[in-house]
């Protein structure tokens, strides 16, 4: 599928038109930024690690009841998708205390939660995705009430079955961020990516931070982290 005219650039990938207009190619970029951008960086192999943990959890999340925007994997770097608007709000579900939840709440991180708590956030750079809550969605006309109840149930579905495939691997699933898109038919379905830039990992035996926060509080072995996530996710 040859790449056309490039659609978008975000911090980590580039979104290209194809001759297909309901098809897009992603290419997954190694720049990495955190903090709203005010950090920024390379994570040698980020875009292949990403792609690839992607395109195996897609597939497997659609076999799971959720419709995802993925399409075929088409090398290293890049991926064939179904073309979607994408909805302006993240969804971050969280199993564990952790990061601006417990920065936020002041609660220790590490904290067990007894159910899933599902946040959404405002996708915006300039203001650094704010929290909303699903009246400001509505009353913004960035979602209706139907599409959230819709999103809600797809991803504490996405979480359910991440939290299991993960732990079988030795990962604590902490907490994630999806986005959704609309297809042209205005069918909701998954779209981004599930990666170490977008989930807390933690091991399971020793609590180590195998994700994005290795770049973000500087604690080294990044690349290593993000290659053995993607080694645990092969693993059968
Ligand atoms: O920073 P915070 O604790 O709110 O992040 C919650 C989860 O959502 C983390 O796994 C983080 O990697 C992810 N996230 C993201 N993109 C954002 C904000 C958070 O992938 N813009």
């Amino acid at each position: 599928m040859q790449k056309l005219d490039m659609k978008y650039e975000g911090k980590a990938k580039r979104v290209y038109a194809t001759e297909d207009q309901d098809l897009y190619v992603v290419e997954y970029k190694d720049d990495a930024t955190a903090f709203n951008a005010q950090k920024r960086g390379t994570i040698g192999q980020k875009g292949v690690v990403n792609n690839a943990i992607t395109a195996i959890l897609f597939p497997q999340i659609a076999d799971h009841g959720v419709p995802t925007h993925f399409v075929e994997k088409l090398s290293d770097r890049e991926q064939l998708v179904k073309a979607v608007t994408i909805v302006p709000v993240e969804v971050v579900i969280r199993n564990v205390a952790a990061g601006s939840f417990s920065k936020r709440l002041g609660i220790d991180e590490g904290t067990p939660l007894s159910q899933p708590v599902v946040e959404y956030c405002y996708k915006s750079d300039a203001l650094g995705d704010p929290l909303i809550n699903t009246d400001t969605a509505v009353a913004l006309g960035w979602a209706s009430l139907d599409d959230l109840s819709t999103i809600k149930d797809y991803a504490l579905k996405v979480n359910a079955f991440l939290k299991d495939f993960f732990l079988k691997r030795g990962i604590k699933l902490i907490d994630f961020k999806l986005e959704f898109g609309k297809l042209s038919s205005g069918e909701i379905v998954l779209a981004d990516e599930i990666s170490p830039d977008t989930c807390r990992f933690w091991d399971a035996k020793t609590g180590e931070k195998l994700d994005k926060d290795r770049f973000r509080r500087d604690l080294g072995n990044v690349e290593e982290a993000y290659l053995e996530m993607l080694r645990r996710v092969e693993a059968q």
